[in-house]
């Protein structure tokens, strides 16, 4: 089996599409043929070297979420067995192998039942960005009736964002720009703002939440934004933006949550049930070739991503 590994960190061009031993999964694991992986901004900050200091070193696999169909069960799993639909994660930091393969061994507590009615695509789509987007809008706090600003709303991120926080029953504003606008209107924001023409930083609103799922903004100029007591989330945290939560937590009402995902099974689990229940609609926009993976990660890195790109690693088993 083949998978997309890097022996050295830099741009795409160290991408390399290499023939992998085929394992048993060990002590807790369950081996998967991989239907479709998603990428995710992780990816090729991984790749570049950027978490170095305390990720899993190189060589390594590429990619962490994956759908598809297990192959075989490793020694003390219960609740999986050869022929099951899944989707799951492996963890970004640590895991040496990448669901850009055709062939993986995964966490068997990182995965949950595919139900037949979401495709391998979405289903795919969801734990990296969909995980991120419920623990975000679930630390702040989000409410039924609340105002929500969702900045970056047509990203992976996003577009859940705005999808669950609307299933949350919050009045949503969403921040996009160009054709991001049109992608996010099916999600059925109360308000969208086109950044490139209208600058959010400066509306007269006042909102409960802030999110900021493009890593673009500053507290201060979220901060603006808030209602007294509200609260800002940051989807990139950063050294300011932790210094702000601590101070803000001694000095002012207001809150800044600069948010670290955690691989959550109940989380995945919840999305997975709300694809199903066709409440959490499709956000997938592309779905790729495996030998197109270094291109998308160069499209990716330059920016204006919209929703979530899947690749197909193996023939959908329904379409056999
Ligand atoms: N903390 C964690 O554990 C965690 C977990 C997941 C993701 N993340 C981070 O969260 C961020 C978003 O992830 P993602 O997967 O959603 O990325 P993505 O799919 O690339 O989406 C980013 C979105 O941000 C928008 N954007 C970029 N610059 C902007 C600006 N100046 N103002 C307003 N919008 C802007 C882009 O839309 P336009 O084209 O319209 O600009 C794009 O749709 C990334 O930095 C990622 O690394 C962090």
């Amino acid at each position: 089996m083949h998978g997309w590994t890097y022996r050295r960190y830099g741009g795409p061009e160290v991408l390399e599409w290499t023939s992998l031993p085929e394992t048993p999964p060990g002590e807790g694991e369950i081996a998967v043929r991989v239907a479709c992986a998603a990428l995710n901004p992780l990816d090729w900050k991984l790749r570049e070297g950027h978490f170095r200091l305390f990720a899993r070193g190189v060589p390594r696999g590429m990619g962490y979420d994956y759908s598809g169909i297990v192959e075989a069960a490793g020694p003390g799993v219960t609740g999986f067995k050869a022929g099951d639909a899944v989707a799951g994660m492996l963890d970004p930091i640590r895991a040496a192998n990448g669901t850009l393969a055709e062939r993986i061994n995964a966490p068997a507590a990182l995965a949950a039942p595919k139900p037949a009615g979401v495709s391998f695509e979405d289903a795919a789509s969801l734990p990296g960005a969909g995980i991120m987007a419920v623990q975000s809008l679930t630390q702040a706090g989000v409410k039924p009736g609340q105002a929500v600003l969702i900045v970056g709303a047509a990203g992976g991120v996003g577009s859940f964002a705005v999808q669950l926080a609307k299933i949350a029953g919050a009045r949503v504003t969403a921040v996009a720009s160009g054709d991001g606008l049109d992608f996010v209107r099916p999600f059925a924001p109360e308000r969208l703002v086109d950044y490139k023409r209208e600058d959010w930083k400066a509306m007269d609103e006042r909102f409960d939440v802030v999110f900021d799922a493009s890593g673009s903004a500053t507290f201060p100029e979220c901060r603006r934004l808030l209602k007294a007591g509200g609260v800002s989330a940051h989807a990139l945290p950063g050294a300011k933006l932790f210094l702000w939560s601590l101070w803000l937590r001694a000095t002012a009402k207001e809150r800044c949550l600069p948010v670290q995902e955690r691989a959550d099974i109940a989380d995945l689990k919840r999305l997975v049930g709300l694809a199903a229940d066709g409440r959490l609609r499709s956000v997938v926009t592309r779905v790729g070739r495996p030998e197109e993976v270094p291109e998308i990660q160069r499209a990716m890195q330059a920016g204006r991503n919209r929703g979530k790109i899947v690749v197909r690693m193996s023939p959908d088993p329904a379409a056999a």
